[in-house]
């Protein structure tokens, strides 16, 4: 028997920690796991929702650490993630993703003794202005075990110098979320709640400190979304984050239909009908490539070049470049287009995820 803690604390941890967890209490004999929430994000629009929404058990732990720099942050997980790690005493500590929560909790388990598995492996942007791409480095350095989503994991690590193997290509746990609650998703109200009946309309989500952060860069990218919105309306989830800079800056954002943050099967039933989506999160690249929805993403550079090889994803670098897309897309025959779907993003990355486990131990 495996003691498993899988640790969660921002918003796209749950989606990738949810299947692992069903998994393993499908599989009692193998596994007895506890799930940790950090804390990192505490509201229920960012948190709780998702819980109820994917079906996932209440944290054994609840660490509570919020916001704060990301010096703060992380030095709060490590300090109340460590007597944790200390009394439960687990064989590994499962890490997805990478977030805050991600690196701070790889980085105690690892300095305990204890193995560290880490679900999304190896993917790389090249860009160490993207807090990610730091949490992304030093998570992979210090596991024992390294899962990946996408071949462009596995090079990136080998040419990192990681031992092959400790390197298993397991495929994409998000999209085990994806397939396993898209008829559910179908029983939302959320577009009647919009007023969209059958009417097209382009999803946007926002948040990236490069794009949100200085008042340089947000506005020109709302006007170029308030363009695009003559066009067809744009439904604006709104990140705490990117609220906050929004009105910092007085910014008018009055043609975007803004609403607050929506839950795991809400926000499927909408971006999985829209004309196309903008964005510049990392899993709606991947989640928009399996639904086959194009997907402009308003950043310099991916970390996930298999939604640009065989996907729907274009990246978009500034307003202009934006606006061109959007334009294209809109005067090109409307329709999703499902190309190939990357290997092994199949619905069943959780089962391979814990045989490895099973196996190494
Ligand atoms: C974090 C992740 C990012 C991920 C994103 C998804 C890091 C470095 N970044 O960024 O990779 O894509 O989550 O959302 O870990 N806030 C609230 N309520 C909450 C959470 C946050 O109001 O429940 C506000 C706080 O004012 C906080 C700000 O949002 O200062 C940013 O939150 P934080 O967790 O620091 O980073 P994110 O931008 O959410």
């Amino acid at each position: 028997m495996l003691k498993i803690l899988i640790i969660v604390g921002a918003r796209p941890n749950f989606m990738k920690a949810a299947p692992i967890c069903a998994e393993m209490r499908r599989r009692p004999d193998e596994f007895d796991v506890k799930i940790v929430h950090t804390g990192q994000h505490y509201d229920t629009a960012m948190s709780a929702g998702f819980f109820k929404d994917l079906g996932l058990p209440e944290p054994d732990h609840n660490l509570g650490v919020g916001s704060g720099t990301h010096t703060e942050q992380t030095a709060r997980i490590m300090l109340a993630f460590e007597p944790v790690v200390i009394s439960e005493k687990p064989d590994w500590v499962v890490v997805v993703g990478d977030v805050n929560s991600t690196v701070a909790s790889a980085l105690v388990a690892s300095k305990l003794g204890v193995k560290v598995a880490h679900v999304e492996a190896g993917l790389r942007s090249f860009d160490r202005t993207m807090p990610e791409e730091i949490n992304r480095i030093l998570t992979d350095s210090i596991s024992d075990m390294l899962l990946t989503t996408e071949e462009s994991g596995n090079e990136n690590l080998r040419h990192e110098g990681i031992s092959p193997e400790k390197i298993k290509f397991v495929g994409n746990v998000m999209i085990d979320s994806l397939v396993q609650n898209l008829e559910r998703a179908k029983q939302s109200d959320v577009l009647g709640g919009l007023g969209l009946g059958s009417q097209e309309f382009a999803v946007l989500t926002l948040h990236r400190p490069s794009n949100v952060d200085t008042r340089e860069k947000l506005e020109p990218l709302v006007q170029a979304f308030n363009d695009i919105s003559e066009r067809l309306p744009i439904i604006f989830p709104v990140h705490p984050r990117t609220r906050a800079k929004l009105d910092e800056f007085s910014i008018d954002t009055s043609r975007l239909r803004l609403v607050e943050p929506l839950g795991y099967l809400d926000f499927l039933a909408l971006y999985s009908q829209a004309r196309f989506v903008m964005t510049d999160s990392g899993g709606l690249q991947e989640e928009t490539t399996y639904l086959g929805i194009p997907c402009l993403t308003i950043r310099e550079n991916t970390e996930r070049p298999m939604t640009i090889e065989v996907g729907t994803n274009q990246l978009v670098k500034d307003p202009i470049g934006l606006k061109r897309a959007a334009s294209n897309l809109l005067d090109s025959a409307a329709g999703h287009t499902p190309k190939s779907i990357p290997p092994l993003w199949d619905g069943k990355a959780a089962g391979r995820i814990c045989d490895e486990l099973a196996n190494a131990s």
